[in-house]
């Protein structure tokens, strides 16, 4: 197949599979996202080797710029030192791009700020269908905005090209009738609720430190806050300056573990409850927002699940060992932690088990408010 050919049936699939609305299968069809790649690639495609090289596999290379892939274009922010830790700059999954662009809802005369310009691909699906006088964009890492405004300006597309730290916005267009972020935040910023015209709409993953990322779409009302409901899942990278890998254990428990902890037991099983549970993950988050855990192995099965709070004056344990009945936990400082954790669960498995689409979430200059079905349900915050 061309590459046309492979172009033309990935938005054919995203469109059968009810990803892709009909008014952005034009942009799918037309946007090359193969000339916003650069020639090495990595991608999960299970067994395969993730990394491919375009002049060593052009094949192979350009089925992966037309498969339904994330595909990682960056490690450790450029950092070419061989050790390739962490992802940093990506082509999302081209499904998540679909449908992102269907919840943002744009329409021609639209003025849309993109976060996260990445590769330029999505940047370059706004400018065909909204037209690049109306669609900026802005990225944090120098390099890869470079990379990709010679990109866009390859493929023919000039929208305007902003380096720099998107959770300022870009004020200098403002007011927007649209914001997508390609890239999660733990909050909606303020600069984003400012410059957003009233009854404008924010699309934007957030990840919550405990876990569940979900995109949320939230409209502008005149007074400074935006309101809306989670809409589905996602795993998207986090803002540069809002990684979190958490604070050294030993800030925690100076000495030994248990040290000064307090023994108890539950029947709730961390792992079987939370580990591969998204929305329960999310409900915890909602409810805890300073909280996160760490899991450790430990011998054939089990897995000890640490919590700690950011502010480093609380620490748990649960030991989740299968196939036991109860499980030992162990709570130390003026928080305990696993009781709350246990607390958020079951509240959450008291509502229905609701998924991400109960979930909303109200942003204003006073802080952010979740909420379970109306935001006059609130999410009950502890800690
Ligand atoms: C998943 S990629 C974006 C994908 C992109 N929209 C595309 O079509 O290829 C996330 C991007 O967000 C960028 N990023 C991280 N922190 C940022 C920040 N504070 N401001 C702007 N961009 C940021 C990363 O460098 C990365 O390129």
């Amino acid at each position: 197949m061309t590459p046309e050919e492979q172009r033309a049936a990935l938005a054919t699939a995203l469109t059968d599979a009810g990803s892709l609305p009909a008014e952005w299968a034009p942009a799918f069809n037309s946007v090359p996202r193969h000339a916003f790649l650069p020639d090495t690639i990595w991608t999960d495609e299970g067994d395969e080797d993730p990394e491919c090289s375009r002049s060593e596999e052009p094949e192979r290379w350009m089925r992966l710029a037309y498969s339904d892939l994330p595909i990682i274009t960056q490690w450790d922010d450029g950092a070419d030192d061989g050790t390739r830790s962490t992802p940093t700059s990506s082509a999302s999954m081209p499904t998540v791009v679909a449908e992102m662009l269907s919840d943002l809802d744009a329409e021609p005369g639209h003025r849309v700020l993109e976060i996260g310009t990445g590769t330029g691909y999505n940047a370059a699906l706004l400018a065909h269908r909204l037209g690049a006088e109306m669609v900026s964009t802005v990225e944090v890492d120098a390099q890869v905005s470079a990379r990709a405004r010679t990109a866009l300006r390859g493929a023919g597309y000039a929208p305007e090209v902003v380096c720099g730290d998107g959770s300022l916005g870009w004020g200098v267009r403002a007011p927007y009738d649209r914001i997508m972020s390609t890239v999660s935040l733990r909050d909606i910023p303020a600069a984003w609720l400012a410059q957003t015209r009233p009854g404008g709409v924010i699309v934007s993953p957030v990840s919550p430190l405990f876990g569940g990322g979900a995109i949320v779409r939230l409209t502008v009302d005149g007074e400074g806050a935006a309101s809306g409901r989670f809409t589905r899942s996602s795993a998207f990278m986090v803002l540069r300056q809002q990684r979190y890998e958490g604070e050294p254990v030993e800030d925690y428990l100076p000495g030994d573990w248990p040290g000064d902890s307090e023994q108890s037991w539950t029947k709730l099983d961390p792992e079987a409850a939370i580990g591969d549970d998204w929305p329960a993950q999310f409900a915890c988050a909602l409810t805890l927002p300073d909280v996160y855990y760490r899991r450790n192995g430990f011998g054939e099965d089990g897995w000890t699940w640490w919590l700690f709070d950011t502010a480093v004056t609380s620490w748990a344990t649960v030991d989740s060992v299968p196939g036991e009945s109860r499980f030992e936990v162990r709570q130390s400082g003026p928080r305990n932690l696993w009781d709350e954790v246990e607390a958020a669960w079951r509240w959450w498995d008291d509502q229905g088990r609701p998924g991400f689409d109960r979930f909303g979430l109200t942003a204003g200059r006073e802080g952010h408010t979740a909420w379970l079905d109306s935001p006059e349900n609130p999410v009950p915050r502890q800690g």
